[in-house]
């Protein structure tokens, strides 16, 4: 028992020395990250929407997911803006969970094809995208107030409040959407 807990304190002491020896990576270092990880993330989205689009067949979907192109394109924008304000270039980094929540949307859209419950099925890959973005900017947005960085701070609540109001979009679309399927189905089975 004395000789595990005596390797383990070793283990730290000596992993301790390793990490005081890179230089310490700051707030700063990991706003910046995440600032190219969510830059990825609405570069992809932009490629991805479009297709959403084309393939819902409630029109009022198509045109929730083409207004959100547009706000998206600004929300690149914005992100060019905060790259500049740091002096950094306006850089992605591959972001594996924005990956995985598309690659869910296009096997929704190869699987459902033509199908009642494809809308459904969007409207349910497409909110799982908004949360992840409410998620990062609501994190990016404090971290920025954190650094004193009010411009910045600022360019990130307002694509944070478009985020919101597409979620919300979304959510009452869901339940028109999933009315209109079930009446669908219920006139099929009848
Ligand atoms: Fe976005
Ligand atoms: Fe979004």
């Amino acid at each position: 028992m004395a000789k595990k807990a005596k390797k383990r304190a070793t283990k730290t002491s000596s992993s301790r020395g390793a990490r005081s020896r890179q230089p310490q990576k700051t707030l700063n270092d990991l706003f910046v990250e995440t600032l190219k990880d969510i830059y990825f993330a609405e570069n992809k989205i932009i490629k991805t929407l479009p297709k959403m689009a084309k393939a819902a067949q409630s029109k009022d979907l198509a045109a929730a997911f083409n207004k959100h192109l547009r706000e998206t394109q600004g929300q690149v924008k914005r992100l060019d803006q905060i790259f500049k304000m740091l002096g950094k270039p306006a850089r992605g980094k591959p972001c594996e969970a924005i990956n995985g929540i598309t690659d869910e949307g296009a096997e929704i859209m190869k699987e459902f094809k033509g199908a009642p419950a494809l809308d459904a099925g969007l409207l349910a890959a497409a909110q799982a995208v908004e949360h992840y973005e409410i998620s990062r900017y609501g994190t990016l947005r404090t971290w920025a107030e954190e650094l004193g960085m009010q411009d910045a701070a600022r360019l990130l609540q307002a694509t944070l409040d478009e985020e919101e109001a597409t979620d919300h979009t979304l959510t009452e679309l869901a339940t028109s959407v999933i009315n209109v399927e079930a009446e669908q189905e219920q006139l099929e089975a009848a």
